[in-house]
């Protein structure tokens, strides 16, 4: 089914299963234990398999010595550069999964040693000896900022800023900077992978099923359809598992050489270094303004890094559509690291790029003594301010900001600084926009109705903790007017439809519209099967109906049953429209009189990111890329080691992430709208837009408790005393 134009009046409007906060259906699967996850497969004969890291972050293998590992009690296999065959590199790597000769990045893998229990494996792990020689490599952003590029990455612009800029009554020139960030997911990365003849079964933790076939069939050069990837639960990603990773290839690899199904989760230590993280950014923003409070020029630059080869952070992208401005330049730099490799981090650009921009925001309204909500309101624009003949499909970001103002009591706030005590605790409140692009990928599924009349939906989705299976299923059921209990939702696996996949907050409205699409042509041939007119066949009661005649959807179905499999493809909606996702945050903080620490007291966002299909999931993803805000904002920082050139902090005692005790009581307010050029769902994503501008509403908030202005995330106690 090709989505061409706004959707009209479809079944899912009936809104009777979808719209409801509704429990998750694998949530008792969950909670007694019995979801499985990828390490958690019991493969028969499996073996263990533990990762060894170069301990240079760029440089050569001299040698590696692996006898005493491969003596030592119950080791298998060494599996080297100098063994494992010929291996290609994954679409979007930018280095191979095993180091050698040549070495990329600290704590690539160099070696997987194997053996019979894991700890023997470890044990063992710990006796390769490998030579290497160093070369020098750059480690440092501002260092590599500092001495400038040929060109940029990317750049746009409108108008002339220059000018603009020079001429403005009110300007802000402003530097913000963040640090590298992790996506400290719950579950490791993990695989076992296990060989029949020339096909791979490989259970692993990722985010996109297709894409990991993709990857394993190019690294491994063998055919995409002889290798078999299960995903059913995965324990989040944030980016992370996007693409397929040293546990997996190597798992693969290894069992290959053994004869034996093999396992490897990556210790945490080597989450840190061995993966991929968000990159540090250094963006400079220069906001022009009328006296009136309307922008006349707007610009952003930033600086961020990558392994040679790779990709900048595009920290710049809000900023090219949040606010209107005649005169405008977004301008994102790369600077070639040799840190381990940056890749794509929960909502990729926007996340960090409102840390920047939405700071800024808030020292022009101080500057214009306008208040920082009717700052965003004024400047606030229907259409692509670099191309004006380009709409927004739906945006509500003033909805946003005044039903946030009110419930929070934004009208209480005191503009300056300082002025609210309450014992030792300097008391200030702040606010920001949320903006996250909107986009959209194709995604097919099956669904059937069997003799019993129970419903399954089969496709390659993935649940990464989001509720999808939920979601999938109150489409269906939606869709086919049955109870939620009738239907079995099939994830994960790449036997199944290709659907969206889980990243870029798609996954929500992309994959339920691919069930949509098949309910579409299933409920015509239920239809056609018992002799209604497709057209006027109404779905309800676990029955299709016409008129007063009906027949259960099992009968309709008959013994065999029927299955319809489609996929939604989305035309050039994306192009015609700026399909983006708005929202507003509003904290309160209080920051210690003594100590100066920081300490998040009240949390609002409201959003409008179009028709909410679960609202209970939604919120949980919104709250917890609050709560992952709130750690960019105060408390999560990568330190890079310049003499290794990685990361230092490698552990989560070490890389903070916000625990319950430091988040209060959050509130999640969803307008209720639907986008209908979005999809046949009318919903966007939600997943995203959570965790963007979060940072500088907290940033924001400090400034108003206490008049220190950190501009250096996150904001510890030694930037604020
Ligand atoms: Mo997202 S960072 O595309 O999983």
């Amino acid at each position: 089914m090709k989505f061409t134009e706004a959707a009209g009046a479809n079944p899912t409007d009936a809104m009777r299963v979808l719209g409801r906060p509704t429990d998750r259906i694998e949530g008792p699967l969950k909670v007694s234990g019995r979801a499985t996850y990828a390490a958690e497969f019991a493969v028969a004969g499996q073996v263990y398999g533990v990762v060894v890291g170069t301990t240079i972050a760029t440089g050569r293998i001299v040698s590696i010595d692996a006898a005493d590992a491969l003596a030592a009690p119950g080791v298998l296999a060494v599996v080297t550069h100098e063994n494992a065959g010929p291996l290609g590199i994954g679409e979007d790597h930018k280095v191979p999964m095993l180091a050698g000769p040549q070495v990329d990045q600290l704590g690539q893998a160099v070696a997987l040693v194997v053996a019979e229990s894991f700890e023997a494996a470890r044990a063992a792990s710990k006796l390769v000896q490998v030579d290497y020689s160093a070369a020098d490599g750059a480690f440092d952003l501002a260092d590599a900022a500092a001495r400038g590029a040929d060109k940029p990455f990317r750049s746009n612009g409108h108008g002339d800023f220059d000018r603009a800029f020079a001429d403005a009554p009110v300007q802000v020139d402003a530097t913000y900077t963040t640090p590298d960030h992790a996506h400290a997911m719950m579950e490791p990365y993990a695989s076992i992978a296990a060989w029949e003849g020339d096909a791979l079964t490989l259970w692993t933790a990722n985010q996109m099923v297709d894409w990991a076939a993709r990857d394993m069939a190019k690294i491994l050069k063998m055919p995409k359809d002889k290798v078999r990837i299960v995903a059913h639960h995965v324990g989040g990603g944030f980016g992370g598992k996007l693409w397929v990773r040293a546990d997996a290839v190597l798992a693969a690899v290894a069992a290959r050489q053994v004869g034996r199904p093999v396992k490897v989760v990556l210790s945490r230590p080597q989450m840190f270094n061995n993966t991929t993280h968000r990159s540090s950014t250094i963006q400079r923003l220069w906001l022009g303004a009328a006296a009136d409070g309307r922008l006349q020029a707007i610009a952003h630059e930033s600086w961020s890094g990558d392994l040679p080869g790779g990709s900048p952070e595009g920290a710049g992208a809000q900023t090219r559509q949040l606010y209107a401005a005649p005169n405008r330049r977004v301008v994102e730099w790369l600077a070639e690291l040799n840190l381990p490799e940056s890749s794509a981090m929960r909502a990729p650009g926007e996340a960090v790029g409102m840390m920047a921009i939405e700071a800024a925001m808030d020292e022009l309204a101080e500057k214009l003594a306008i208040d920082p909500v009717e700052l965003r309101v004024l400047n606030d624009t229907q259409v692509d301010p670099e191309k004006p003949e380009r709409r927004f499909s739906h945006r509500d970001l003033i909805g946003c900001l005044r039903e946030g103002a009110e419930r929070f009591g934004w009208r209480e706030r005191n503009p300056v600084p300082g002025r609210r005590r309450e014992g030792r605790w300097l008391v200030g409140v702040g606010m920001a926009a949320a903006y996250r692009g909107n986009m959209v990928l194709k995604s097919a599924a099956r669904v059937g109705i069997a003799g019993d009349g129970r419903v399954t939906v089969t496709t390659d989705m993935t649940d990464i903790g989001t509720g999808s299976y939920t979601i999938l299923a109150q489409t269906a059921a939606e869709m086919l007017g049955v109870e939620l209990d009738q239907v079995t939702v099939r994830l994960g696996e790449s036997s199944f439809p290709v659907s969206a996949g889980s990243g870029g907050q798609f996954g929500a409205n992309s994959s339920t519209a691919g069930v949509y699409a098949a309910c579409v042509g299933l409920r015509d041939r239920i239809a056609e099967a018992v002799g209604f007119h497709p057209a006027t066949a109404r779905f309800a009661e676990g029955r299709v109906w016409s008129g007063n005649q009906s027949v259960a959807l099992g009968e309709a179905a008959g013994g065999a049953g029927i299955e319809v499999e489609d996929r939604i493809e989305f035309g050039d909606l994306t192009k015609k429209f700026v399909q983006a996702t708005f929202g507003a945050h509003f904290v309160e903080v209080g920051v210690d009189a003594d100590t100066a620490e920081v300490r998040v007291r009240r949390m609002l966002g409201v959003f409008a990111a179009g028709r909410i299909l679960n609202p209970k999931a939604a919120r949980s993803q919104i709250l917890g890329a609050m709560t992952m805000g709130v750690g960019a904002a105060l408390t999560e920082e990568l330190v890079v080691d310049p003499r290794l050139g990685g990361f230092i902090n490698h552990d989560l005692a070490e890389y903070h992430v916000p625990t319950h005790a430091d988040i209060p009581h959050q509130e999640v307010v969803f307008l209720d709208e639907t986008d209908p050029y979005s999809s046949p769902m009318k919903a966007k994503g939600a997943g995203e837009l959570g965790i963007c501008g979060v940072g500088a509403a907290v940033a924001n908030a400090v400034y108003n408790a206490c008049g220190v202005r950190v501009r250096e995330y996150p904001i510890t106690v030694d930037k604020v005393l």
